[in-house]
């Protein structure tokens, strides 16, 4: 038995640890079958707890700043072998004050609607003796790039990061030991960023700051054991004229690399401090960075003469080029996620520019944004000879490991797994974004409340959702309501309880949960999830008694959101069959979490809640038969997914949706709160047949519509693209809108949620206890595929499911990790509780979908 991994907070030994006590967590690995943790002893430092509990002790010992902390655990299996391994964390500055002082340039205004220009703060120093250790420590209000000595440190992107600034801002460390020289210059170039920048649809800017702000300290250690410290303060000097001409997330970059240090215009810094008094936290999100390069696959001219690099792949990220230019020669960059008519297709874009503009000195340079990000799979390119430029690109998302792969003998459902991870990726940019590239980009919280599932499984979320969780709690409203984006950075909706968006501080913990184990995460974000639920209770009462009680329809619900059929209006109107609907699983749920937190009160009573809900779905929305009163697909899928149907009306209600589908020509018809559930509805109530005809259907609107058509990624409308080749540009109320460029993009990944059916159904492993210490391992097969397998990295190790079916015989492996178990059952209907090691087996393969209900 081995050790094969051992995380803090969810990452791998040695670095900075946040400002909260440690979670230390480790997988184990062995060749003996059945092998599970007995005991373990760890020990950080002179702490030390005996436990079976392989993924979720917290360090309860004292935690004092800047300080390395051994960690050392040793695990004794059920078989008596022992496995040891040992790794560290450093504390930051824990809370210590800070000595440097916030600066800014107070002379700048920034002008109305726009980003400012970005800053560029500097100061000199020496470092005459031998240094031992070196480590700088700095935060912005804006987003920075600092650079020692003339190179970048570190390689982020876009630090410190988005989060709620009003309530805490990260900062970010670096050892810088080996970069110092006799005499040294640190430069921070800050861009308006979220904080102070244009954002929103609406163009708002100076959210949380009316200019940039920059913070830092760099700490000496020499070898003589004196110290000293290098802090931002009035004796630092900014600029405004840099070669950053400017600087935004919308409209892009302008670099004008002719511009140098002794051309800019220099003044002493100004001191400032930000609005609110935020903590200052040391960074507990993952960082951004480039995860990849992407290069052309093909190179057109357009009509209007553009030349055009299609990079293959629909992603966030930022052009990285190698041009051979002449002083003062300006090349121009735009950017595009679909090409119409052979040209880049830029309305859906809204008022985002989405234009890097560089201007060149003499010779061969290199170029890539620093301070902005895209959404883009085309770039149109002005202002350069071809053969002068070498074009590629750099995706750009937060660190997220990878924890799940899904492939199955079906090409299009293997692209479309594809599409849905680069959907993630291009929208887990620091935070949950809806899309990448138009004038949002904004967190808003029904997207991420549908995609959770599917994006566990995909990859390690922990640790990015858990920052993003901390903003969803701190910005939650007095009343309970949980914005409608989070960060709310200028968002202009209300803040009140809004259906399945609300529910988010539900869904996204409890998906974390199942896939992680982190009982902790559940128990920081209960008191949110109660407030929550209290709201929506008090909702569901107002102007809704006697048996419409529960019947949650006020103040607001996006309803069936993006629905292919009807327009905004229509989407709303169904509020209310979603809202009841959710609120009942939300309940549910929270029960599930009361009792894991030992609430046993509060279990029973958010039971009680979603019985009445149940009830009261059933009497006034359905004739008590299970046919809805006003049907349309969601209002079937949610009570069928949610467990709220009982005996022949589960039956009736299952094909009464399968009638609906028939009628749509065998197409879905759900808009965001319905997509994640549509086939576990039908999969789960003896429609396989139909689950799988809709997830193979190829024409629009369809998952494999998107794929056929060319996406790489998951569109925001089914119909993004029209089977005539328009783009669905139509404004929200229905009509052609020839300005506003509709609401359309080609990377939002809600609709992906699909993707938890293909691991839960296809290849069929799913959770049943947090971290998958229990979990099942039941294939679906069906729809033709000939085979499938999933693997997940748990907390415990990989476990796996992966089936062929050979003639008419069906042949299944499943791999389970140390320490759990494994209820695995193949479509005969045999079932088998597995514990650790490979298990294979084999049946009967019958091909034709089973009827009736499971
Ligand atoms: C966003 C969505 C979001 C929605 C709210 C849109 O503009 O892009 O994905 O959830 O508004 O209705």
């Amino acid at each position: 038995m081995r050790i094969s991994a051992l995380t803090l907070d969810g990452v791998g030994g040695g670095g900075l640890v946040t400002d909260e006590a440690p979670r230390i967590a480790f997988a184990l690995a062995s060749d003996v079958p059945g092998e599970a943790l007995a005991s373990a002893t760890i020990r950080v430092g002179d702490w030390e707890i005996e436990t079976d509990d392989q993924i979720g002790t917290v360090y309860g010992g004292e935690l004092t700043p800047y300080t390395e902390y051994p960690v050392h655990v040793v695990a004794t299996g059920v078989t008596g072998a022992v496995a040891e391994a040992a790794t560290s964390f450093r504390t930051g500055r824990l809370g210590a004050p800070w000595t440097a002082r916030w600066i800014t340039d107070a002379g700048y205004t920034t002008p109305k609607k726009a980003s400012p220009a970005p800053m560029t703060f500097r100061a000199s120093f020496a470092a005459r003796r031998p240094i031992r250790r070196a480590w700088l420590e700095a935060t912005a209000l804006g987003v920075y790039e600092l650079e020692l000595n003339g190179r970048k440190v570190g390689d982020q992107y876009f630090a410190p990061g988005f989060t709620s600034y009003r309530h805490h801002i990260q900062y970010q460390t670096h050892d810088v030991t080996d970069r110092l020289s006799d005499v040294n210059e640190l430069v921070a170039t800050v861009a308006g960023g979220w904080a102070v920048g244009s954002f929103t649809f609406a163009r708002k800017n100076r959210i949380y700051a009316d200019r940039q702000a920059f913070l830092c300290e760099l700490h000496l250690e020499y070898d003589d054991g004196s110290t000293e410290l290098i802090a931002t303060g009035p004796d630092w000097e900014v600029s405004t004229d840099g070669p950053f001409r400017a600087a935004e997330w919308y409209d892009g970059e302008n670099y004008d690399a002719t511009v140098t240090p002794d051309r800019q215009h220099w003044r002493r810094a100004d001191v400032t401090r930000p609005v609110g008094d935020p903590a200052i936290l040391a960074q507990y999100g993952p960082a951004v960075r480039a995860q990849r390069v992407l290069r052309p696959v093909a190179r057109s001219v357009a009509p209007s003469s553009e030349l055009i690099f299609d990079l293959g792949q629909n992603f966030a990220g930022v052009i990285d080029v190698t041009i051979r230019g002449r002083h003062g020669q300006t090349v121009t960059f735009r950017h595009a996620e679909v090409l119409v008519d052979g040209e880049l297709f830029v309305r859906s874009l809204r008022t985002a520019k989405a234009t890097a503009v560089y201007t060149c000195v003499d010779g061969e340079q290199r170029y890539s944004p620093r301070l902005t990000c895209m959404g883009f799979r085309y770039v149109g390119v002005s202002g350069i000879d071809p053969d002068d430029l070498d074009l590629r690109a750099l995706v750009l998302h937060s660190d997220l490991p990878e924890t799940g792969a899904f492939r199955c003998s079906n090409d299009l459902l293997n692209r479309l797994q594809s599409a849905i991870r680069w959907g993630g990726w291009s929208n887990f940019v620091d935070i949950p974004t809806d899309c990448p590239q138009r004038d949002e980009r904004e967190g808003w919280t029904g997207d991420y409340a549908v995609f959770a599932s599917t994006a566990s499984f995909n990859f390690d979320m922990s640790r990015f959702v858990g920052k993003w969780l901390r903003d969803v709690s701190a910005e939650q409203g007095r009343g309970g309501g949980i914005p409608m984006v989070v960060p709310r950075a200028g968002n202009g909706f209300p803040v009140m309880a809004t259906s399945c968006w609300g529910d988010v501080c539900i869904l996204a913990p409890w998906a974390e949960y199942l896939a992680r184990g982190d009982l902790n995460l559940l128990r920081r974000h209960y008191p949110t999830m109660r407030r929550f639920l209290k709201a929506a209770r008090w909702w569901s009462e107002l102007l809704s008694v006697g048996r419409r009680r529960r019947i949650w329809r006020l103040p607001f619900h996006f309803g069936d959101w993006a629905a292919p059929d009807g327009s905004v209006r229509q989407w709303i109107a169904r509020g209310r069959w979603i809202a009841t609907a959710y609120f009942a699983t939300s309940c549910a749920i929270a029960a599930r979490i009361a009792e894991l937190l030992g609430e046993t009160e509060d279990a029973a009573a958010y039971r009680r809640l979603r019985d009445e809900a149940v009830r009261a779905y059933r009497d006034v929305l359905t004739d008590g038969h299970g046919t809805v009163k006003r049907e349309f697909q969601t209002a079937y899928v949610l009570p069928l997914h949610f467990g709220m149907t009982e005996g022949d009306e589960t039956r009736a209600m299952a094909d009464n949706l399968v009638r609906l589908i028939d009628a749509a020509g065998g197409h879905l018809g759900t808009g965001f709160p319905g997509t994640p559930y549509l086939l576990f509805a039908l999969s789960d109530n003896g429609r396989l047949d139909a689950a799988y005809e809709l997830l193979l259907q190829t024409s629009c609107p369809s998952w494999l519509y998107m794929i056929r058509s060319g996406g790489t990624t998951i569109w925001e409308r089914w119909d993004a693209l029209r089977p005539d080749g328009t783009v669905n540009t139509d404004s929200l109320t229905g009509g052609a809108d020839a300005d506003s460029g509709g609401m359309v993009s080609f990377n939002h990944y809600a609709a992906g949620a699909v993707g938890d059916w293909l691991y839960r159904r296809v290849a069929g492993i799913e959770p049943l206890d947090g971290g998958y210490r229990r979990f099942r391992v039941a294939p679906r097969p069906g729809g033709g595929l000939t085979s499938a397998e999933a693997t997940i990295d748990t907390p415990y190790g990989r476990a796996g499911s992966s089936w062929r079916i050979d003639g008419d015989r069906f042949a299944l492996r499943v791999e389970v990790p140390v320490s759990t178990v494994c209820v695995a059952t193949l479509p005969d209907g045999t079932e088998h509780r597995l514990e650790s090691g490979t298990h294979e087996f084999a049946c009967r393969a019958d091909l034709a979908p089973r009827r009736g209900i499971d």
